[in-house]
């Protein structure tokens, strides 16, 4: 037990001492970056701040289980974190020889599938001899939007919308961001999975409720919650709709499979109402014309919409990254790097992971 400790404090000590040598080096140039929050598996490598590859892996085992299933993520994310690092690095055309640092999602996550990229990554630093740089998640699928052009221009307003998060940030630097409103309760892609639960989809619903959205009409009304500030709730649309659906069960047993289309497109239109009302007054309050899209939900084609739609009643600019950068990936983790690239960001080898890790936290 003795040695076991002595071991852990040796390692530790190197890990340490290596930060510290790598602290006084030049910037990289070249970055690794690896994601296993949630569900998605994925890996980038960015070099003289352009992405070259961003790889990403969609565990299918939680499909049956309506939700996301933590004991088995973060067991798929053990299976396929080696090849998915291995082909980002063969896309990138890079050997791992050139790659400078280290990026990987701290938080917010679920613990254990945030401890098998924490590990890995510091596996790899320790044995190419580089630093890690951590990232909050949240903070990185904003700054999705910095991949591609054209560009945000700061102040921007961000409408963060994701299985785990709701958010509404007020965007004023790479390294800055003001929170306006989050989510009381679930998060607005939790709202689209668990209404596919109810309605016997496989997880993640929020594709498919999209698409038989679009056979439908949004016929059947849920109520709009009523939350001051810029906060959201989608709780109690759970809860309507649940009850919503037992009642009409109770007329009919086939209530479901007869109306299918008709109550995805009535539950996603609620969604985006709760949505884009609260958009809409963050962005009169603010001033704010720059106004961006990001988190899975984003992918909804009734969401695109009906942004899109406000934006050019208000004259904003609209900003959407494209599908890859939208749902988690680790070419959002590989460009928040990229801006936290210098040594004062760099963490020592005893860092842990931060399931509930808030933005701005370090
Ligand atoms: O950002 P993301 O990949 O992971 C988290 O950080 O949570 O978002 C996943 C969420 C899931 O809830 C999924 O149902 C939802 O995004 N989603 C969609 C669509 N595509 C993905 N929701 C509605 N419509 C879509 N087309
Ligand atoms: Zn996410």
């Amino acid at each position: 037990m003795h040695k076991y400790k002595d071991f852990l404090k040796i390692i530790c000590e190197i890990a340490v001492n290596l930060n510290v040598k790598t602290e006084t080096g030049s910037l990289p140039k070249c970055i690794l970056a690896i994601e296993s929050s949630c569900d998605d598996t994925s890996a980038a490598v960015i070099r003289d701040g352009k992405l070259l590859s961003n790889v990403t892996h969609t565990q299918e085992v939680h499909e049956a289980y309506g939700g996301v299933v933590p004991e088995l993520a973060s067991r798929a994310h053990q299976s396929a974190i080696i090849p998915i690092i291995d082909a980002a690095l063969k896309q990138a055309n890079c050997e791992k020889e050139e790659v400078q640092a280290i990026a990987v999602t701290r938080g917010p996550g679920l613990m254990g599938s945030l401890l098998v990229g924490v590990s890995v990554a510091k596996g790899l630093a320790l044995a190419w001899d580089i630093p890690i740089i951590e990232v909050h998640h949240m903070e990185a699928h904003i700054l999705a939007h910095f991949i591609d052009e054209p560009k945000p221009e700061f102040p921007f307003l961000c409408l963060t919308v994701s299985g785990g998060h709701t958010q509404l940030v007020k965007v004023l630097s790479t390294d800055d961001f003001e929170l306006l409103g989050s989510t009381l309760d679930d998060a607005a892609g939790e709202a689209f999975d668990k209404t596919g639960k109810m309605l016997g989809l496989p997880y993640p619903a929020g594709p498919e409720i999209d698409r038989l959205a679009q056979q439908g009409q949004a016929v059947f009304e849920f109520p709009i919650p009523k939350v001051a500030g810029f906060d959201f709730s989608f709780s109690g649309l759970k809860t309507a709709i649940l009850y919503f659906l037992r009642d009409q069960k109770k007329k009919d047993t086939d209530f479901i499979s007869k109306n299918l289309a008709n109550i995805c497109a009535s539950v996603q239109s609620t969604i985006i109402k709760i949505l884009t009302q609260r958009l809409q007054a963050a962005a009169q309050q603010t001033g704010l014309k720059d106004i961006a899209l990001a988190g899975g939900v984003s992918a909804n084609s009734g969401l695109r919409s009906a942004v899109r739609q406000q934006a050019e009643t208000n004259q904003w600019r609209l900003f959407i990254p494209q599908l890859q950068y939208c749902t988690d990936n680790a070419g959002m983790i590989a460009m928040a790097a990229w801006y936290r690239r210098s040594a004062e960001n760099y963490v020592s080898l005893r860092f842990t992971p931060s399931p509930r890790m808030t933005m701005g936290q370090r």
